[in-house]
């Protein structure tokens, strides 16, 4: 099951008429549990709309995309042969920003909105709202606040538990730490880490913090030009030798691993994914 994408093309009609490719010749597969992929790529290389597809809120130009056995055409769609509403039960998707589109009095509301609309009766979605606050680190007094008197990082904390009450399998964020500060961005990465870690989830995260790829990501997709061009692991992206075509940065880590070869002669046994790693190779080494 899963999402599979086949030879998918996408292009945006402009305004002025003028067709905007997003999207060239994307095979893709991605497994309904247990990934914990991290999405990059530069601004308007077509990752957002990339992840659009994945729960069919844009339809392939060519090609098609199978989620969870329904496959998404241009045919399938247009002759409504394909029911959407349980595919976006099952891939949630939180839009960058999402904080933008909390509208209700109170965060309870907000939260079992979602699943109320998938045919959740109150007092379940209710149950749901008092699990999920917790899972994204709020406490149930929150429940009862009004949205709109939170701080950013609330705000997003509170839309994520929103999606995560649909109970979907694939959770996918576009851009969820963009606008936090560093605490606040590493508190909501271990959230989605735990997530994944305790429910076994499959976890997607567009982002440009290549430090959360490093240490994070088990698979990196990289966006280019509308074309996929990587798709592995994140010690092997780094020493790609496309790499600098692809305007990413270095990660902190490689960086002070490089200086560590460079400078001082230091030759690590394998490629630390974090500084506690990096850290022991270091003792072992220097002992
Ligand atoms: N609504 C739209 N109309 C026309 N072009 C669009 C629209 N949305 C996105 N695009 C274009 O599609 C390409 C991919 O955009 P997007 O998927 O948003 O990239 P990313 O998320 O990587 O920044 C870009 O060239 C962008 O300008
Ligand atoms: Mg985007």
């Amino acid at each position: 099951m899963g999402i599979k994408f086949n030879k998918v093309d996408f292009k945006y009609q402009g305004n002025d008429n003028k067709a905007y490719l997003a999207l060239s010749n994307i095979t893709l597969n991605i497994k309904d549990t247990g990934e914990f992929i991290t999405l990059i790529g530069e601004t308007g290389s077509g990752k957002t709309t990339l992840v659009q597809h994945m729960n069919a809120l844009l339809t392939p130009l060519s090609g098609s995309v199978d989620i969870f056995g329904v496959k998404i055409n241009r045919e399938n769609v247009k002759k409504k042969k394909v029911k959407l509403n349980p595919i976006r039960q099952q891939v949630g998707l939180v839009f960058q920003f999402p904080e933008y589109q909390l509208f209700e009095e109170t965060v309870q509301k907000d939260i079992i909105f979602g699943p109320k609309n998938f045919g959740v009766d109150e007092a379940t979605a209710i149950e749901r709202a008092k699990e999920v606050i917790k899972v994204v680190g709020l406490d149930e007094s929150y429940l009862q606040r009004s949205p709109f008197n939170l701080s950013g990082g609330e705000k997003k904390r509170v839309s994520i538990a929103g999606i995560l009450a649909m109970e979907p399998d694939i959770l996918i964020l576009d851009e969820p730490t963009s606008g936090l500060d560093p605490l606040g961005r590493n508190a909501l990465l271990d959230v989605f880490y735990d997530i994944h870690k305790k429910l076994n989830k499959t976890i997607i995260i567009i982002t440009h913090d290549m430090n959360t790829v490093y240490e994070y990501a088990k698979r990196v997709l990289v966006m280019r030009d509308s074309y996929l061009v990587y798709d592995g692991d994140p010690i092997h992206l780094f020493t790609n030798k496309n790499i600098d075509n692809w305007n990413l940065d270095v990660p902190d880590l490689l960086n002070l691993i490089h200086k560590l070869e460079e400078d001082l002669g230091i030759q690590l046994p394998t490629q630390p994914r974090n500084e506690q790693e990096l850290f022991e190779q270091l003792k072992v080494v220097l002992s």
